[in-house]
C-alpha cells in the first residue's frame, strides 16, 4: 500500500496524477467472490486487458476469506467457464469446460479438487453450449444440477455449430416482439435442463441425460423460457439442497412478450413425474391480491422447506416496488405445492433485488439500492408489515454477498474508488477488510473518498432530491473547475456510489472537471413515490430537477465553473440531454452529449419494450391523453443551437440508430457544431474496450475543446 501511496503523492506534486479512460480500461476486473460451503475461501475472476498487446488475461483466484490472502487457484481460465463448490465438501468443485471434444459447440462438465485442480476429472459431456450451473447433493450421494441453454422448439437443447447453414436469412414475424435488445428472434427459445450424476459410476452422468424442465408446460401466447432474457441468468432458477426440487423464472405464457413485464415462479419435481407449475400465476392468491408483474430471484431455504422470492405488483411496469415473498414448499402425492403464501415487510419503501438465506431459515439477508449505495438488509421471517430492516452496510456499494455459516456476510462490493472491495460483515457489525483493488492496482492508485460529496436539494415536487459530487484526483483549494453535469438512464435508475467501466465519474472528473450527477424524479432507491412521480411526465419534473440542481452548483460550490460546463447522458438520460438542447437550459451549457437517447418521441414504437412506454408516456401511442408528442425533443428544435455529440449504435434495438441520425441531422442542417459516433457492433452500451477507449477519446476531446480545458485537441480538426 504504502509504495503506492508513494508514487499518488509524487504524481500529485507534479499535478498530473489522475485516472486515464485506458487506466481504468485496462484495470484487471473482478467478479464478486463465492465462498465454499465452510467459508473459508472464495472464488472470483479476473480479467485484465492490454492495450499494448491487444490482447485479455484472465485467471481463477482464491480469497482466504481470513487473512484477504489472493492466490491463483490453478484452474485454467482459457477452459474454466464456471466454477461451483460441490455441496457437503470444502474443497470439492464442479465446473464447466467450455471445451468438448466429442461435440464441437458443446461442453463439459468436471469434478475435482481446489487443492489439486489439473487432477480434475470429466463427467459429462454435453451436446450444447449450457451454461449456469446449480448443483445439490442428494442423500443417496448422486448430484442433481441445473443448467441452461437455448432449445429448439420441441424441446431439444440447441447446439449452433451443429446446424448447416441457412440457404437464405430471412426471418418471418407474425407477432410483435421479432427482436429484443441486440437480437432478432429465433425459434429458439432458452430453457433450464436437469441432469443426475451418479455416485456409484463416479458421478457419470445419468443414462437419462438431460431433461428440459419446461417441457410439457401448456402455454396460449408466449412460449416459456427461463432464463428471461437478456439479462437472466442462473439466478433465475434454483434447486432445492436436497435435490428434489426445482424452481424456475419464465415471462407469463399468457400475455405477449412486447407490452407486458409480468413473470412467475414455477415449481416441479425434479423427478419429472409432473410438469411444472407457476404458483404465483394469474389463478394465485398473489394475483388475486393485485401483484401481477415481474418475478425474480426463486431462492429455497438452506432446508427446502420454504422459497423466497420477490415480485412487482403492476404487470406492464419494470420499475414498481419488488417486494419479498415467502411461500411453504411441500412435496409428494404427484408434485410440488405451496402454502402460506406470505409478503416480508411490505411496507418498506424499497426494492429487493439480491435474495440470500440465513443459515438457520429464520430470516433473510436481500440487496436493496438506498440513497445512490446497494446496501445489504435482513428481514425475519417474523417480520410484520410495517417491518423497517436496518441498513447493515454503509458507503460502498454492495455487488452481492454470500452468507457464512456463522452468519456474516462475505460481501463483494465497489465505489467510486474501487472497482473491488472484499470484506467481512459480521453479525455484531464489525467489518473486516481482505482487500480493495485501490491498494493493489497501479491504474486505481491514489483514488479514494476525498473526491466524493453528496448534497441534497429541494425538487420540483418539494422532495429533498440526492446528487453526487466527484471532484478531480488533483483537486486544488481555491481554483474553479467546468461542469460536468451527468443525467442517468432508466429515468427509473440512478447515479450511485459505484465504479462503472461505462460512465466513470472518477475518469470524468480526472479530464478536469467537477462531475454532479443528480437523482432526479424518476429516481430509484429514495422511495416509489419520486420513481413512480415520472410516469407521464418525461419533460417535467425531472427538467425541473435539473434546472434546481444546477442552480444550487451555481449558486453553492464555488468550486464549479458553470460557465463553461457540459451536460452529458445516455439512455433517458441521453432524451433529457435532448430536451434541455430545447429548452432555457440548453444554454447554460457549451456542449451536449447524447448516448443512445431518444429524440423523436413519436418514434418510440420502433422499439420492441412496448411496455415501458405505454407506461412512461402515459398511455400507447394511439391513446388520448399519452403524453408523446408533450415531450417530443423534435417540437423544439427552433431552440437547438448548443454544439452536441451525439453517440447512437446499431444493435441497439430498443433506440434505433435513425433517432440519432435524425437528431444529427438536424443539428448539421442548422449548421450546430456536431459529431455522430456509431458502433454497427455495439448495442445500448459500449462493451469492447477498444471501442470504449475510441468513444472516452473522442466525447472527452469535443466537450474538453469546448469547456477550454487546456491541452484539448482541436475538435474541428476532423475533416470530411
Ligand atoms: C505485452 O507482451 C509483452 C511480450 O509478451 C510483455 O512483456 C508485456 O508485459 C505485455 N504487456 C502487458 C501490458 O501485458
Ligand atoms: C453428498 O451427501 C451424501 C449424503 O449426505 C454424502 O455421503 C456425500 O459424501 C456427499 N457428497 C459430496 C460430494 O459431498
Ligand atoms: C477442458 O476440456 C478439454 C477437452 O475438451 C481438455 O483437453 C482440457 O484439459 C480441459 N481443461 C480443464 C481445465 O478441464
Ligand atoms: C428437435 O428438433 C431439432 C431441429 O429440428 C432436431 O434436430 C431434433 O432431432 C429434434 N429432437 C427430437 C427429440 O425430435
Ligand atoms: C447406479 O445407480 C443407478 C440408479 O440410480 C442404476 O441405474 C445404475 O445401474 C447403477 N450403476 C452402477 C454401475 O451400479
Ligand atoms: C396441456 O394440454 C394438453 C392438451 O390439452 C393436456 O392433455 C395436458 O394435460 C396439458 N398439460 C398441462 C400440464 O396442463
Ligand atoms: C453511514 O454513513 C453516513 C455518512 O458517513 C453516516 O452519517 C451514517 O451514520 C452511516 N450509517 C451507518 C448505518 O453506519
Ligand atoms: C482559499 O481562499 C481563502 C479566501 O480567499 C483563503 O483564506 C484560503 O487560504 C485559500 N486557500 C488556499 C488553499 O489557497
Ligand atoms: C444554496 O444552498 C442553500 C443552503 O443549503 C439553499 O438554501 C439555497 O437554496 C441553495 N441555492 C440554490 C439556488 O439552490
Ligand atoms: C396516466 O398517469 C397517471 C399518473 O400520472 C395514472 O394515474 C394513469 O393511470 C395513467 N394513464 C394511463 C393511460 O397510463
Ligand atoms: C424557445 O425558447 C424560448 C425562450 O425560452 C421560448 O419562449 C420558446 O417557446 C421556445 N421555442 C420552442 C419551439 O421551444
Amino acid at each position: 500500500m504504502a509504495r503506492y501511496l508513494g508514487i499518488a503523492a509524487a504524481l500529485a506534486a507534479t499535478g498530473a496524477f489522475a485516472i486515464t479512460p485506458e487506466q481504468m480500461l485496462s484495470a484487471p476486473r473482478r467478479s464478486t467472490a463465492t465462498p465454499n460451503p465452510s467459508g473459508e475461501v472464495a472464488l472470483f475472476s479476473l480479467s485484465e486487458y492490454s492495450f499494448e498487446n491487444q490482447t485479455r488475461s484472465s485467471a481463477w483466484q482464491l480469497l482466504d476469506v481470513k487473512t484477504g490472502e489472493i492466490t491463483d487457484s490453478g484452474l485454467d481460465p482459457s477452459a474454466v467457464n464456471e466454477v461451483v463448490w460441490l455441496p457437503g465438501t470444502d474443497t470439492g468443485i464442479i465446473y464447466i469446460n467450455g471445451t468438448n471434444d466429442e461435440t464441437p459447440g458443446g461442453v463439459t462438465i468436471w469434478i475435482g479438487d481446489i487443492k489439486k485442480p489439473s487432477e480434475s476429472k470429466l463427467v459429462a459431456s454435453l451436446d450444447a453450449p449450457f451454461s449456469g450451473l446449480r448443483v445439490a447433493n442428494t442423500s443417496s450421494g448422486d448430484l442433481h444440477f441445473l443448467v441452461n441453454s437455448l432449445a429448439y422448439p420441441n424441446g431439444t437443447a440447441y447446439n449452433p455449430e451443429s446446424v448447416p447453414a441457412p440457404r437464405h436469412s430471412g426471418q418471418l414475424y407474425e407477432n410483435i416482439y421479432p427482436r429484443h435488445w441486440d437480437k432478432w428472434l429465433t425459434k429458439e427459445r432458452y430453457a433450464v435442463f436437469g441432469g443426475a450424476l451418479l455416485a456409484n459410476s463416479s458421478y457419470g452422468l445419468a443414462h437419462t441425460g438431460l431433461r428440459n424442465l419446461l417441457q410439457g408446460i401448456n402455454f396460449t401466447v408466449t412460449r416459456p423460457e427461463s432464463p428471461v432474457q437478456p439479462f437472466g441468468g442462473s439466478t433465475d432458477y434454483d434447486i432445492s439442497a436436497d435435490g428434489s426440487v426445482f424452481a424456475f423464472l419464465s415471462k407469463a405464457t399468457h400475455l405477449n412478450k412486447a407490452d407486458f413485464t409480468a413473470s412467475y415462479i414455477y415449481l416441479g419435481p425434479f423427478d419429472g413425474s409432473e410438469v411444472a407449475v407457476a404458483f404465483n400465476g394469474p389463478d394465485s392468491e398473489a394475483s388475486a391480491g393485485g401483484h401481477k408483474g415481474a418475478s425474480g430471484s426463486p431462492t429455497f431455504s438452506p432446508d427446502g422447506s420454504k422459497l423466497a422470492y420477490f415480485q412487482l405488483d403492476g404487470d406492464y411496469y419494470e420499475s414498481d416496488r419488488a417486494k419479498l415473498y415467502v411461500v411453504d414448499i411441500s412435496t409428494g402425492y404427484g408434485g410440488v405445492g405451496i402454502s402460506n403464501w406470505k409478503p416480508l415487510a411490505p411496507e418498506w419503501d424499497r426494492s429487493v433485488s439480491s435474495i440470500h438465506w440465513a443459515p438457520d431459515g429464520e430470516s433473510i439477508f436481500v440487496s436493496a439500492e438506498d440513497y445512490a449505495i446497494t446496501r445489504a438488509f435482513n428481514i425475519p421471517l417474523s417480520a410484520e408489515e410495517s417491518f423497517v430492516p436496518e441498513r447493515l452496510t454503509n458507503v460502498t456499494s454492495v455487488a452481492d454477498f454470500s452468507v457464512l455459516p456463522d452468519s456474516s456476510l462475505l460481501v463483494s462490493a465497489s465505489s467510486i474508488w474501487t472497482s473491488r472491495d472484499f470484506y467481512v460483515l459480521k453479525s455484531d457489525g464489525t467489518q473486516n477488510v481482505l482487500f480493495s483493488s485501490t491498494d493493489v492496482d497501479e491504474a486505481l492508485a491514489g483514488l479514494g473518498q476525498h473526491t466524493y460529496e453528496e448534497f441534497f436539494y429541494t425538487g420540483s415536487l418539494g422532495i429533498e432530491l440526492h446528487s453526487l459530487v466527484v471532484k478531480p484526483s488533483n483537486f486544488v483549494q481555491n481554483k474553479t473547475y467546468p461542469l460536468a453535469y451527468i443525467i442517468h438512464g432508466g429515468p427509473q435508475g440512478s447515479n450511485g456510489n459505484v465504479w462503472s467501466t461505462r460512465w466513470n465519474f472518477q475518469v470524468w472528473a480526472d479530464q478536469g472537471y467537477i462531475v454532479v450527477a443528480p437523482n432526479p424524479t424518476g429516481s430509484t432507491g429514495f422511495g416509489q413515490y419520486l420513481t413512480d412521480a415520472i410516469e407521464g411526465e418525461w419533460g417535467s419534473y425531472p427538467y425541473e430537477d435539473v434546472v434546481l440542481g444546477w442552480e444550487y452548483v451555481k449558486d453553492n460550490l464555488s468550486f464549479v465553473d458553470t460557465d463553461n460546463g457540459i451536460v452529458a447522458g445516455a439512455s433517458y438520460g441521453g432524451f433529457m440531454t435532448n430536451w434541455i438542447q430545447g429548452h432555457d437550459l440548453g444554454r447554460e451549457f457549451k456542449a451536449i452529449v447524447t448516448h443512445d437517447g431518444i429524440s423523436n418521441t413519436l418514434g418510440a414504437y420502433t422499439s420492441e419494450e412496448l411496455w415501458f412506454i405505454r407506461h412512461d408516456f402515459n398511455g400507447t401511442i394511439y391513446d388520448e391523453g399519452a403524453t408523446y408528442e408533450k415531450f417530443n425533443p423534435f417540437n423544439h428544435i427552433a431552440n437547438f443551437s448548443t454544439p452536441q455529440f451525439v453517440v447512437h449504435n446499431t444493435l441497439d434495438y430498443r433506440l434505433p440508430e435513425s433517432d440519432g441520425l435524425g437528431l444529427f441531422n438536424v443539428l448539421q442542417t442548422k449548421g450546430i457544431p456536431s459529431r455522430f459516433l456509431n458502433f454497427p457492433d455495439e448495442n445500448h452500451h459500449v462493451l469492447n474496450v477498444e471501442n470504449s477507449l475510441f468513444w472516452h477519446t473522442e466525447i472527452f476531446n469535443w466537450i474538453n475543446h469546448y469547456s477550454g480545458i487546456e491541452g484539448a485537441l482541436d475538435a474541428l480538426a476532423i475533416g470530411d
